[in-house]
């Protein structure tokens, strides 16, 4: 049998705009269950993800790196649902999810960033625990 044509088109697009909305909602939480894996395997004592700890850590200023970029916030502003800017003056949309919905969708650009950045703010790369506390704490703004 042949599909009339433009009935044919309309399921195409039909396919395609109900996927990103399902493979979304899907991503975030496989890159959480990821990092949960990772951080019991180093510590068989994890006990789940903390946005109270990913807060600290978004918020709290370390001697370990860049000294023009002690803090997430540096860049990202001390508002998760504000937009930030970083200090060459590139402007950052927020990091909340309520405010910046498309965001933690793309695991390869989650993994760049963190490690980006936490080699910037801490001098060393983010242990699981601290990337599932900062992602569930960003998730809940
Ligand atoms: C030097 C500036 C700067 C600092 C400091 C900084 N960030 Fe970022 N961050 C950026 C920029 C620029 C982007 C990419 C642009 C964007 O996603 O809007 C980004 C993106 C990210 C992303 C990816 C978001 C996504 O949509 O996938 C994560 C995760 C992230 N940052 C986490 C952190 C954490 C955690 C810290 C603190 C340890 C931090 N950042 C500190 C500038 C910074």
């Amino acid at each position: 049998m042949t599909l009339n044509p433009s009935l044919s088109a309309l399921l195409g697009c039909i396919a395609i705009l109900s996927l990103p909305a399902a493979a979304l909602a899907g991503t975030r939480e496989d890159q959480l269950a990821a990092y949960a894996t990772a951080a019991r395997a180093a510590d068989p004592a994890f006990a789940g993800f903390s946005p109270a700890r990913g807060k600290i850590l978004h918020t709290r200023s370390f001697a370990g790196g860049k000294p023009d970029t002690p803090a997430c916030t540096s860049c990202h502003g001390s508002e998760p649902r504000g937009a930030g800017r970083t200090p060459a003056g590139k402007a950052v949309e927020p990091m909340a999810l309520s405010a910046s919905p498309s965001r933690y969708t793309d695991p390869a650009k989650v993994e760049k960033w963190f490690k980006r950045n936490c080699n910037e703010v801490l001098g060393r790369e983010c242990a699981p625990l601290e990337k599932g506390d900062w992602l569930s704490f960003m998730l809940g703004q």
